[in-house]
């Protein structure tokens, strides 16, 4: 004992000692702001990019976008280029497009042929396995906030529609019911309810209900040990200091929400559905999405390696935009923002009339000699959405550009456009019955023999 006492005096009263020690405690601090683990020793951090820049912090003129809140200045709407540059992604190039065609034997989306899916991580991997006759599964999801969805909540899903058909793999859609009652001044039941009756409008967009699974979070996470286990797994790789950085979340946050995050990222490894793959590990996942769920996906990427799975690829949707312009996306809060596929013909058209913003000019005889500008346009940016024919929308643009065509008959061509897609999707939900519904949310094997 007096060894020891003399021993550990002596090193708090060496200077030099003191002075390592202390620099070591700030290394390890430094350590853990810049990669968000603790430091072990012989323990190099996990690879990839440090999950802390890309944060929901924006500088000065910068475009604001996180799985909450999307907003920017411009009236063309978010900078796309410059969020792959911060998201570290890859843009969706002609070479891309030109290979979907080339593996798939289709025409390109015109979702893909227009730069509305615009970004990407590790597409190109998922199209060697494939060709390689390795499959894949989709994977995408839903937040049910109300009953009430809009048309731009469908632009993943008919995205994903398309893939499907293209690629015949299995999907899984998450209805993120837990998330919302979080996030939300809702009760559990109500979001339930609101993952059910979301369910058919999803249902409505045509999927093969052989080769879907479509769940509620409250109803499989209790329900499947698969499932469940790779929440926890995901939880333990992950720190608070790194969730902190990737979505803002506070101190003040409840920790339900702070450890969301693992149940969004656990559909992404195919031992979360042992029903449907057969408790084989190895599936790679693709994740059609916009743009403001990648920080999810980030942080899943990160974790994938060292929990032993693969990391999930993506394709990134731009942002569908509210009516009044390309400054905010369209947002289910707010009635006159929105067209929802509830909505009547004459609704349509009245906000369309009423509030869809105009690249016009104030007069006709203006607009006549200078023309409009379809770049912040929310008719022609809706027209891009949903005109399948690429030259009819080449000779809108030209025509709008150049004066021939008023912003009356823009809008027209748009209400001809909307009022039939709406109507037709409502005609598909009606046949969505209780027991399809049914069907689709039980946990069960697809069509896939894994
Ligand atoms: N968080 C998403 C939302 O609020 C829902 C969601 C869950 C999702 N999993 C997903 C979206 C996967 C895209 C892909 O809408």
């Amino acid at each position: 004992v007096t060894v020891l006492t003399n021993f550990c005096f002596l090193i708090r009263n060496n200077p030099d000692i003191d002075a390592a020690v202390q620099l070591l405690v700030k290394l390890k601090l430094e350590y853990k702001t810049a990669t968000g683990q603790d430091y072990k020793a012989g323990c190099p951090p996990s690879d990839g990019p440090t999950l802390q820049d890309n944060g929901p912090s924006v500088t000065e003129g910068e475009d604001l976008v996180n799985p909450w809140n999307v907003t920017t200045t411009s009236a063309k709407g978010v900078d796309y280029d410059k969020l792959i540059v911060r998201f570290g992604s890859s843009k969706i190039d002609q070479e891309l497009v030109d290979r979907i065609e080339r593996v798939s034997g289709q025409k390109p989306h015109r979702f893909l042929r227009r730069g509305i899916f615009f970004s990407h991580r590790d597409m190109h991997q998922v199209l060697d396995a494939y060709e390689s006759k390795k499959s894949f599964y989709l994977y995408t999801g839903r937040g049910p906030s109300s009953e009430a969805m809009h048309v731009g909540h469908l632009i993943p899903f008919i995205f994903t529609k398309w893939l499907q058909d293209v690629f015949d793999v299995p999907l899984v859609i998450q209805l993120t019911d837990d998330e919302k009652y979080l996030w939300k001044d809702l009760s559990v039941e109500e979001c339930h309810r609101y993952a059910v009756e979301n369910a058919k409008d999803i249902i409505a967009c045509g999927f093969d209900i052989n080769k879907t699974f479509i769940f509620s979070d409250l109803d499989y996470m209790g329900s499947s040990p698969g499932f469940y286990r790779n929440v926890v797994k995901i939880q333990k790789h992950v720190t608070f200091n790194q969730v902190k950085g990737i979505f803002g979340f506070t101190d003040s946050d409840c920790i339900g929400k702070i450890s969301f995050p693992a149940i969004q990222a656990a559909p992404s490894f195919s031992t979360s559905f042992p029903q449907i793959f057969n408790g084989r590990k190895d599936v790679q996942c693709l994740i059609p999405c916009a743009i403001d769920q990648d920080p999810y996906f980030r942080m899943t990427r990160d974790v994938a390696p060292r929990i032993g799975y693969p990391k999930p690829a993506l394709l990134h949707s731009t942002f569908f935009p509210a009516l009044q312009g390309a400054q905010s996306k369209m947002s289910a809060s707010d009635p006159n923002s929105s067209i929802f596929l509830t909505d009547t013909p004459k609704q349509i058209k009245n906000k369309i009339n009423k509030h869809a913003f105009s690249g016009g000019k104030d007069t006709i005889e203006e607009h006549r000699k200078y023309g409009g500008d379809p770049d912040v346009d929310v008719s022609f940016m809706y027209l891009t959405f949903f005109l399948e024919d690429d030259e009819q929308l080449d000779k809108i643009r030209q025509d709008y550009t150049s004066g021939v065509l008023l912003t009356g008959e823009l809008k027209k061509r748009l209400i001809d456009t909307l009022q039939p897609m709406i109507s037709a999707h409502q005609q598909r939900r009606k046949l969505v019955t209780d027991e399809m519904v049914q069907q689709f949310m039980t946990s069960r094997p697809l069509d896939f023999n894994y």
